[in-house]
């Protein structure tokens, strides 16, 4: 127990356990916080469709057909219709032969990663077992050194080795690459970064992973349905559809419900579908979210203005950075980080944001390195520009007064993403 006090004291000490606020409302451009009013600006709902009276009255209606609880998990009597009608309509979206769906995208991760790092612990064992020792022993994952949380926990799941490279640097990757040469390799990257909204270098990715003869697995969570002509993600985004083995994406930002899935070829689906701890032993969604999110990818594709309007938004809120002396480098995605640096100094600009009627929580150590404490702004279809300038004008005063108006922690990230 001694340590449990221990670390919430320290947490205490420098400010760092979260003070995590109620909203009473939906998550839209406004939100009702503590009986107040507040413009919204960190919610992943980026097109607002969550609030969408088609995706809402399909979620009512999944849940009348089907109820409320899927009752089981995917390989046992969870698998509804409308959880194979979500597979099939998210191939059709990422243009993939096959799909599957998870119960999150947390669980997405764990579970495909770990099915292919380690692939014949979950199936056949004994027929498998000295394919399963040598494959523990020489499956190697690289990581981007910025990898979501899940991907970090799902390596250590996997157990076999994982070694970061520096973010988005493509020299370090191929050195580890290198010293590697003889083992089964696996690259692993968030397709953007969510923490820092910027994009990786795929094309350098997929041309390491050919030269090295690797496996490369896209993590598009803040990707799917915001880059590409038509949403598809990272790959489509650099015109390399198909040279990505797996692409995994979650469905609870641009969709608006909750969820996660891996597209890929048709055998590497069949194979997860078996391999997957946390799609064989986990409930399945409920039918309702699915419901909901199938006619939500529908409308996204039916109606792109929803994301040009998104990305009009961003290029708004980024020219009125600049316009105020903060430099970001432009990336067409609705994150937006401001980097404080010190974890106190961007509790305290969070704190007085909210005061004045912003919602945007600050963001530090663990979910980002310390020193690099952040305002990690994310923009919506559906923000006003007004909105937008009033945010901006509030940002002016309030980093000047915390001097970090261009700071070199923000201006020195900025540089290591100049990708
Ligand atoms: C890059 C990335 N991967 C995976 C996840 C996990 O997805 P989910 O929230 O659906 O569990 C997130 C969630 O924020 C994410 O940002």
């Amino acid at each position: 127990m001694e340590i449990v006090i221990k670390t919430l004291e320290y947490l205490d000490n420098l400010r760092l356990y979260p003070k995590i606020k109620t909203v009473s409302s939906p998550p839209k451009p406004v939100v009702r916080i503590d009986g107040r009013n507040l413009h919204m600006f960190c919610s992943n709902n980026y097109l607002n469709l969550a609030t969408h009276p088609r995706v809402i009255k399909s979620n009512v209606e999944g849940t009348k057909n089907f109820g409320t609880g899927a009752g089981g998990s995917r390989l046992i009597s969870g698998s509804t219709d409308l959880h194979k009608e979500l597979e099939k309509v998210i191939s059709e979206l990422k243009n993939c032969e096959d799909s599957l769906v998870f119960s999150s995208g947390y669980l997405a991760n764990l579970g495909v990663i770990s099915a292919m790092a380690a692939p014949a612990r979950s199936v056949a064992k004994e027929l498998t077992m000295n394919m399963l020792y040598s494959l523990k022993n020489e499956t190697v994952i690289f990581n981007d050194e910025l990898n979501h949380a899940s991907i970090i926990d799902a390596c250590k799941i996997a157990n076999v080795a994982h070694i970061r490279y520096k973010h988005v640097d493509m020299n370090d990757l191929r050195e580890k690459l290198k010293k590697n040469r003889n083992k089964r390799k696996i690259i692993i990257s968030d397709g953007v970064f969510s923490m820092d909204g910027n994009i990786a270098p795929l094309p350098e990715i997929v041309a390491l992973a050919e030269e090295f003869q690797a496996i490369t697995i896209i993590d598009d969570a803040h990707a799917t349905g915001i880059l590409g002509e038509n949403g598809r993600g990272t790959a489509e985004y650099f015109n390399l559809k198909g040279k990505v083995d797996l692409e995994m994406g979650t469905l609870n930002k641009v969709f608006a419900g909750v969820g996660g899935f891996v597209s890929g070829n048709t055998d590497l689906c069949r194979f997860l579908r078996v391999a997957s701890r946390s799609y064989i032993f986990s409930a399945a969604m409920p039918p309702g979210v699915a419901s909901g999110l199938i006619t939500a990818i529908k409308i996204f594709r039916e109606e792109p203005g929803l994301r040009n309007r998104l990305l009009k938004n961003v290029e708004y809120f980024q020219s009125g950075l600049k316009k105020i002396g903060i430099h970001v480098k432009y990336y067409p995605t609705p994150i937006i980080p401001i980097i404080i640096g010190d974890e106190s100094i961007a509790m305290s600009i969070a704190e007085e944001l909210f005061k004045k009627g912003f919602f945007i929580p600050a963001i530090r150590w663990p979910a980002v390195p310390k020193g690099k404490a952040r305002l990690r702004i994310t923009v919506m279809t559906e923000h006003t520009t007004e909105q937008i300038d009033g945010l901006i004008t509030e940002l002016e005063e309030l980093l000047e007064k915390y001097g970090v108006k261009n700071n070199p922690v923000h201006l020195k990230t900025l540089i290591t993403h100049n990708v």
